[in-house]
């Protein structure tokens, strides 16, 4: 209660605090106390898993540098507290009364009152008070130029499964889907092509060798029904022939020219095997084989000969980017002239493919992946229960999502309106689903009736029925949904051995699934993370686990024999209030309302920036690449929120280049191809 008191007075008598103890240090006079006395206090104190720029407390003006910043970059974060410090009332700065908790901070107690600890963030505190602008203006200068100079790497990427499958198909004519049979990819930081964590393990090795075996057999098994020879081979020894299918299939294989060394080595192969079989054909085969085990097929090493590895480079990353294939004979052809090193050739390039149908494919395989689709294909729900629920349904649920997403980006909507279009693509089902009118055709557009409490993404069944259990719905599941896909905020992972088993609803005390959570949403050791989620997901109790409306929650007590016959059905009221924590004034109570508070913050505005930036870089975002980020954003908000301008503006970005010159001293560390080679990553070793 006193505490209490005095947090709510504070602001207003700062000078309480000023004759207290803590504001009697010595001042510290330079700024690498910073580094040294205080960011490890920060780091103990964890206050790095809300304020990243990842964090839930993103929003806010705090934002840690990466795990392994520089001492200038740490001290340069030190100065940046300046925001959150009050020159005239010290005492009373956010940095120190959010973390002591004096007043209400969603991250909780994180430094004692009276400790160590709130001593030297007092002294920080005091120094960045008393310190003139001038001179905090002069350090800063001088540490960002320092911490400016370390430069950034990137991991080299290794195709992903659905590019492997439809650069074969482009490359080969072979619409197999060899990528079906590889050990699957996982999800880490929202993405199944994050660079980090694409492995080579020796199952994949062993995969992508069996594929190379058979794609190559199939590709010439009644002879060259694809016209991957660009001549008729007047004999199995036609040397000319065999130069001109080595060049040619290498060019599109390694999509750039080959090296002279490697044209070698290639027709050297071809002629062994045609030697030993007497076939021009079983030479092409070996071929095949060798290069789609080649390190320069399965990696992003697009490094063309001296000179012209951004020109390959830019064409291979705009295909695989837009098309998620190889480069088509367009974008080859632009590189060989130098056509894409401009940001108005790699525009105009990017143009011409908006309206190709691979683009189109391309996208919904990002959105699937953002959006989880594979969540909700998987999901299962209680029989009983849930009758109508099956696995047509939750295919149209998905079906009904990509609609809207297809209709913003290729009928250039604002983007945001994701999450409050007052419309919605609906099958027949789930016209029934929401008690809505059918539309005439399978997934016609149906308008809502005014006041219908579902809007956008968050009121349809793919997110809402994703984001559920079995039996009944999951207020944490819906709030990290929103949190981690729509705010680019993590929640960090439960702690082990934290006890999940919610109380029992039983007849003689019925509970609603919110008031079985509301225990830990209060208890500290919780409250810290799930304040976070749940309250979100309680705005959204009147969609059951499916995505119907309710409006009382049903809840079955099983009788003692367990004979379902003999359940009992009470219907209790819901109390539907939710608030996402972070976001000043968000109270809100069903999917139109959240969704019109989310469109409109700019956290969740820039996270749209965000993701695809993951996306297509194949990284989370540094604080390095924060500069980027928020050019891309005033882009895509400058365009009234058009998708398709997003892309543009990606494409345009300097950060599109980046590594590409690095990528050409990368290659010489490449081993060279052989026929059966297991040795595929080119810095394996490097990343273990
Ligand atoms: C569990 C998440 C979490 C942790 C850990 C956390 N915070 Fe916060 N913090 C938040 C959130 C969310 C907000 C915004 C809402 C609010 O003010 O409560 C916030 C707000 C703040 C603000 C106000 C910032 C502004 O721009 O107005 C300060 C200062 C702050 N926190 C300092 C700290 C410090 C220092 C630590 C570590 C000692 C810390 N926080 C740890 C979640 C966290
Ligand atoms: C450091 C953050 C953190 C803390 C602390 C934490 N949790 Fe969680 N909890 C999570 C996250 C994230 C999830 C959801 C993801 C998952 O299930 O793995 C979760 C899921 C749950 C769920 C499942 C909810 C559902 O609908 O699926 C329950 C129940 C739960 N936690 C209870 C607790 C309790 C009780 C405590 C305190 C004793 C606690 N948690 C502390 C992060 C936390």
């Amino acid at each position: 209660m006193i505490r209490f008191l005095l947090g709510k007075l504070l602001p207003l008598a700062g000078w309480i605090w000023i004759s207290s103890p803590v504001w009697a240090q010595s001042p510290v006079t330079d700024t690498s106390f910073f580094a040294t006395k205080l960011y490890p206090v920060l780091e103990a104190a964890h206050c790095r898993l809300c304020h990243a720029t990842d964090g839930v407390a993103s929003g806010t003006r705090i934002h840690f540098p990466d795990k392994g910043a520089s001492r200038d970059q740490i001290q340069l974060f030190g100065l940046s507290l300046a925001a959150v410090v009050n020159r005239s009332t010290p005492s009373g700065s956010l940095l120190f009364v959010k973390p002591t908790n004096r007043i209400k901070h969603t991250g909780g107690l994180r430094i004692k009152p009276g400790s160590d600890e709130e001593k030297i963030l007092s002294q920080w505190i005091q120094y960045l008070a008393s310190a003139s602008d001038e001179s905090l203006a002069a350090e800063r200068r001088r540490l960002s130029e320092s911490a400016g100079a370390s430069t950034q790497e990137h991991a080299v990427r290794r195709l992903t499964h659905s590019q492997y499958d439809n650069t074969v198909r482009d490359l080969l004519g072979d619409y197999s889907r060899p990528a079906l049979h590889f050990p699957p990819e996982d999800y880490v930081d929202g993405f199944k092509n994050q660079a980090q964590y694409q492995g080579m393990t020796p199952l994949l090795v062993d995969a992508y060798s069996t594929a190379a075996e058979k794609l190559a057999l199939n590709a010439f098994r009644a002879g060259d029904i694809n016209h991957l020879i660009p001549c008729k081979p007047v004999s199995a020894t036609d040397v000319k022939c065999r130069d001109l299918f080595v060049r040619s299939f290498g060019l599109r294989a390694f999509r750039r020219p080959l090296r002279e060394v490697e044209f070698k080595r290639y027709a050297a192969a071809f002629s062994v095997q045609t030697g030993l079989s007497g076939k021009f054909l079983e030479g092409a085969r070996t071929v095949v084989e060798a290069m789609l085990q080649s390190p320069n097929f399965l990696f992003h090493l697009e490094a063309g000969p001296d000179g012209q590895s951004v020109d390959y480079g830019v064409a291979s990353r705009l295909a695989y980017l837009l098309q998620d294939t190889m480069p088509d004979k367009a974008l080859l052809d632009a590189a060989a002239k130098g056509e894409l090193r401009t940001a108005t050739g790699r525009e105009a390039a990017t143009r011409r493919l908006l309206d190709d149908p691979r683009t189109h494919q391309a996208l919904d395989e990002y959105f699937d992946e953002w959006l989880r689709f594979d969540r909700v294909l998987n999901s299962s729900k209680e029989g009983r229960r849930f009758p109508e629920f099956s696995l047509e349904m939750a295919a149209s649920m998905v079906e009904e999502t990509r609609r809207l997403l297809d209709h913003l980006v290729w009928d250039d909507r604002n983007f945001m309106e994701l999450l409050t279009a007052d419309y919605a693509y609906l099958s027949s089902d789930l016209a029934t689903l929401y008690k809505l009118p059918a539309p005439a055709g399978q997934f016609e557009l149906v308008h809502f009736p005014a006041g219908t409490p579902r809007a956008g993404v968050l009121g349809e069944a793919s997110f809402l029925a994703a984001n559920a259990g079995p039996t009944e719905t999951s207020p944490t599941a819906r709030g990290i949904f929103i949190r981690e896909q729509l705010l680019c905020q993590h929640v960090p992972p439960p702690p082990p051995n934290v006890d999940t088993n919610l109380p029992e609803a039983t007849e003689d005390k019925p509970l609603t699934r919110r008031q079985r959570m509301s225990a830990h949403v209060e208890n500290p050791l919780c409250a810290s993370c799930h304040r976070l989620m749940d309250p979100i997901g309680f705005g959204l109790e009147s969609f059951d686990a499916i995505g119907r409306f309710r409006e009382h929650e049903t809840i079955l007590i099983e009788s003692p024999m367990g004979k379902s016959k003999d359940e009992k059905k009470i219907n209790l009221d819901l109390d539907t209030r939710g608030e996402v924590a972070g976001i000043p004034n968000s109270t809100f109570s069903d999917s139109s309302q959240l969704g019109a508070i989310l469109a409109q913050s700019t956290v969740c505005q820039e996270c749209m920036v965000r993701q695809i930036f993951r996306y297509a870089f194949g990284r989370l975002e540094t604080s390095a690449d924060e500069e980027t980020i928020h050019q891309l954003f005033a882009t895509f908000r400058d365009s009234g929120f058009h998708f398709k301008d997003l892309l543009i503006g990606l494409v345009r970005s300097p950060e599109f280049l980046a590594g590409l010159e690095d990528n050409q001293k990368g290659v010489t560390r490449t081993p060279a191809p052989s026929v059966r080679s297991k040795n595929v990553s080119p810095n394996a070793a490097a990343r273990r």
